[in-house]
C-alpha cells in the first residue's frame, strides 16, 4: 500500500461487548408460531439469539459494551473525545443513543454522536471515527454498535422476527503516529457504499416523519440475499485493491452476521479459507449494527485475534449500504 511517513492511524486499543441475557431459543419460538428449528437453522444457521429485557434499552446496552472495551483497553471514560453510535433502534428519536452513553459514562468534553446505516452501521462507524482520528481533530473514541432489534419485530411475522436479536459491542480507537506500512497497527482502509434505489427490499414501515410511529421491520429476504453476496465482495476486493493485500494475507474474517449461508458464500468467492472466518450468528442471530463489534469481542477475548493480525470486516443492509474496512489489529 502506498505508505505515508508520519501519518496518524486509528489503533485498536481494546474491545468489549455486551448480550442481554434472556436467550430465545428455535424451540421457544416454534412453540409460539408456525416455524421449526429446522427451517431456521436450515435457511440461516441460527439456532439461538439473546433479547432485551423490558427495562434494557439500546443506549443501556451500549453503556455496557462500552464499559467492557474501556477496561479491555484498560482506559478510563476521560480519556475519550468521541463516541459513535450505529444504531437503527436509538431508545428515543433524540437525543443520540452517544449522548446517553457519554453521560452514562460522566464524559463530559469531545463529541458524541449517532450513525444510521443499518446493518452496515458499524463499518461506517469505524471508517467515520478513523476519519476523525486521522485528520488530527480527535484522539480517543468509542466506535460502538448497539441494538434491540426485537423491539422493530412484528412478532406475527415468522418471515422477519426469527432472524434477529439485541446486543451491543464497542473498538476503542486511539490516533497513533505511523510510518504508513501495511504491518503498522491500525485502520488501513474502509470503503463505503449506497445505493438508495433498494429501499423497498428492507425497511421499516413506521417513523417520526412518515407515520408518526415505530413501525416494524419488512423484508425481501430472496431479494436482500440475491444482492448481499456480490456487494460484499465488490467492497472487499477494493479494500484489497487499495492495500497491495489478498485473501491470502488475511487472519481473520469478521462479516456481519445475517445469515450463516451469506457468510460460507461471501467466504468462497473470495477464496478467503473457512477457518479464518468468525461466525456468531449461530448464538447471535442477526443484531444489525452490533454483530460485527459482538464478533470481534468474542473473537478478541477468546485469543484468536491477536495484535498484529489482519482483520477484514464488512458488511451489507438496508438502504441498501454496504461496506469493508481492513485493520491491522
Ligand atoms: O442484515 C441485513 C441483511 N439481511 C439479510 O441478509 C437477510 C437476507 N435474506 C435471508 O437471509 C433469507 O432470504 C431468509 C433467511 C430471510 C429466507 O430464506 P430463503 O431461503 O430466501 O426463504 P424464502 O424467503 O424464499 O422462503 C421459503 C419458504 C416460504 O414458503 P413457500 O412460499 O416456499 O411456501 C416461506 O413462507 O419458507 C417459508 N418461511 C418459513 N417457514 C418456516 C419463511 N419464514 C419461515 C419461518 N419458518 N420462520
Amino acid at each position: 500500500m502506498p505508505s505515508r511517513q508520519n501519518s496518524l492511524r486509528s489503533v485498536v486499543l481494546g474491545v468489549g461487548s455486551y448480550l442481554p441475557e434472556q436467550i430465545v431459543t428455535n424451540a421457544d419460538l416454534q412453540s409460539r408460531m408456525d416455524t421449526s428449528d429446522e427451517w431456521i437453522v436450515q435457511r440461516t444457521g441460527i439456532r439461538q439469539r439473546h433479547i432485551a429485557e423490558k427495562s434494557e434499552t439500546t443506549s443501556t446496552l451500549a453503556t455496557r459494551a462500552a464499559e467492557a472495551a474501556l477496561a479491555d483497553a484498560g482506559r478510563s471514560a476521560a480519556d475519550i473525545d468521541l463516541i459513535i453510535v450505529a444504531t437503527s433502534t436509538p431508545d428515543y428519536t433524540f437525543p443520540a443513543v452517544a449522548t446517553q452513553v457519554q453521560a452514562a459514562l460522566d464524559i463530559r468534553s469531545g463529541a458524541a454522536f449517532d450513525l444510521q446505516a443499518v446493518c452496515s452501521g458499524f463499518v461506517f462507524a469505524i471508517a467515520t471515527a478513523d476519519k476523525f482520528l486521522t485528520s488530527g481533530s480527535n484522539k480517543r473514541a468509542l466506535v460502538i454498535g448497539a441494538e434491540t432489534f426485537s423491539r422493530l419485530m412484528n412478532w406475527e411475522d415468522r418471515t422477519t422476527c426469527v432472524l434477529f436479536g439485541d446486543g451491543a459491542g464497542a473498538v476503542l480507537l486511539e490516533a497513533q503516529q505511523s510510518n504508513g506500512e501495511l504491518h503498522d497497527r491500525g485502520v488501513l482502509t474502509s470503503q463505503l457504499r449506497s445505493d438508495g434505489r433498494h429501499r423497498e427490499k428492507l425497511y421499516v414501515d413506521g417513523g417520526p416523519s412518515a407515520t408518526g410511529t415505530v413501525g416494524h421491520l419488512r423484508m425481501h429476504g430472496r431479494e436482500v440475499f440475491r444482492h448481499a453476496v456480490g456487494m460484499v465482495a465488490d467492497v472487499v476486493e477494493e479494500a484489497f485493491a487499495a492495500t497491495g493485500t489478498s485473501a491470502d494475507d488475511l487472519d481473520w474474517f469478521v462479516p456481519h452476521q445475517a445469515n450463516r449461508r451469506i457468510i460460507d458464500a461471501s467466504a468462497e468467492k473470495l477464496g478467503i479459507a473457512s477457518q479464518k472466518v468468525v461466525v456468531t450468528v449461530d448464538r447471535h442471530g442477526n443484531t444489525s449494527a452490533a454483530s460485527i463489534p459482538l464478533a470481534l469481542a468474542e473473537a478478541h477475548a477468546d485469543g484468536r485475534i491477536k495484535k498484529g493480525d489482519l482483520v477484514m470486516i464488512e458488511a451489507m443492509g438496508g438502504g441498501f449500504t454496504w461496506g469493508s474496512a481492513l485493520i491491522r489489529w
